[in-house]
């Protein structure tokens, strides 16, 4: 088979790309170890930044976010006692967020595809990348116990965090990995209840952190802070909401209970590997770079590398122009090294590390006091969590 654009990952890199490139009239194959259904029902993180959402929406996959997603113009810092707003809209001139679960986005970007006769592969095996040093390199791959060769002249490794494209980078000669690991994790729960709050809140309290969010006016998505070797069936549904209302109870919010149909713990890192190019290899997504959840910014960077990646594409297509894809890695690293300190900054402020002291403790509520109370620096956090516009 021949495509312009080999896709390892149907994620929202590799979906988003494969949409974005259909609409330039450039055509592309995108493969997946798992099937779709596994696909569009796994629970990840839910805050699209307005670019995001402004990206779905000018490229018609954003109508379903547009009826059942929940827009945000703020979010709520719960520490010491009191609840204090950062109102998103105002300090970043008129940018907010949507909560809208990111496999609804997957749903969304493969319907769309599929309406648009696009090339989705789910459950293949065996992939298999070669010929990166070549104009035509090559995606092998086994589905439905038969072998595929797809041609190429790019292939796109947006494989997620279980990466294999990322490997195909020389590690050491080529590729450097930057990495840290935290000594928590999140347990998360979704639950039929309504919403506790109107808006999201970030809990700092002295038995660790606690996130409140939502999904629809009947189910809830909440987090806390754990220890990284947490089993869920260690929790009881009643430990859960009473661990809940204790680490926020303190800044007046009442954590609204019901019925627990999920829960899963979430490790935490940091992650960035450069380059995030390798002859006719780029990578985007999770396959490059992981930040912890705090700062809501997975997906959305995922989706920054392929808007980027699309023009540097509808470049070479159109004009043979390679200048944007020469400057890939340097374009995006410059968004993903300021998601990473966001990210950092915002879970290190907000988390109960092991070891803190009352030094840390005292310094930590220093901070969010002046984040709170300084307009330039609550500016600071609306405009890095509402994101970077996209060009
Ligand atoms: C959600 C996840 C996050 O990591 C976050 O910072 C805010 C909300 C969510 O799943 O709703």
């Amino acid at each position: 088979m021949r495509t312009q654009v080999g896709i390892v990952g149907a994620g929202p890199a590799g979906l988003m790309l494969s949409h974005l490139l259909h609409q330039r009239g450039v055509d592309s194959v995108v493969i997946d170890l798992r099937g779709r259904q596994e696909i569009e029902e796994t629970i990840k993180a839910g805050v699209l930044e307005q670019g995001t959402v402004d990206l779905m929406t000018q490229t018609g996959v954003g109508d379903r976010m547009k009826r059942d997603g929940f827009v945000h113009h703020g979010i709520n810092l719960a520490f010491a006692g009191q609840m204090h707003r950062i109102d998103l809209h105002e300090l970043s001139g008129g940018r907010s967020v949507v909560v809208y679960a990111q496999h609804e986005v997957l749903k969304d970007l493969i319907a769309k595809r599929l309406q648009d006769g696009g090339d989705l592969r789910f459950g293949v095996s065996d992939t298999k990348v070669e010929g990166l040093d070549t104009e035509q390199p090559t995606v092998s791959f086994q589905q439905d116990g038969e072998l595929q060769r797809l041609e190429c002249d790019f292939v796109i490794g947006a494989d997620g965090s279980r990466t294999y494209t990322r490997f195909l980078i020389p590690e050491g000669t080529v590729r450097t990995d930057f990495f840290r690991q935290y000594p928590f994790a999140w347990f998360g729960i979704l639950a039929e209840a309504p919403p506790s709050s109107d808006e999201l809140i970030y809990a700092h309290s002295d038995r660790g952190f606690a996130l409140i969010s939502t999904r629809s006016p009947s189910v809830q998505r909440l987090y806390f802070q754990v220890d990284p070797s947490t089993n869920t069936d260690d929790w009881s549904d009643d430990r859960i909401w009473e661990e809940l209302q204790a680490r926020t109870s303190g800044a007046g919010a009442t954590i609204k209970a019901g019925p627990i149909f999920r829960k899963d713990v979430l490790q935490f890192r940091s992650f960035v590997c450069e380059p995030m190019q390798y002859g006719r290899l780029y990578l985007a997504g999770d396959a490059a770079h992981t930040v912890p959840p705090t700062g809501a910014k997975g997906m959305n960077l995922a989706i920054a590398d392929v808007h980027v990646l699309d023009r540097a594409l509808g470049a070479f297509y159109d004009a043979k122009d390679t200048g944007l894809l020469e400057s890939y890695t340097a374009t995006v690293l410059k968004r993903v090294w300021r998601a990473q300190h966001f990210s950092w900054w915002m879970t290190s402020m907000l988390h109960t590390f092991p070891d803190a002291t009352d030094f840390d403790l005292r310094r930590q509520l220093a901070e969010l006091e002046m984040v709170t109370s300084s307009p330039t620096a609550a500016k600071t956090l609306a405009d890095n969590y509402v994101g970077l516009p996209l060009s």
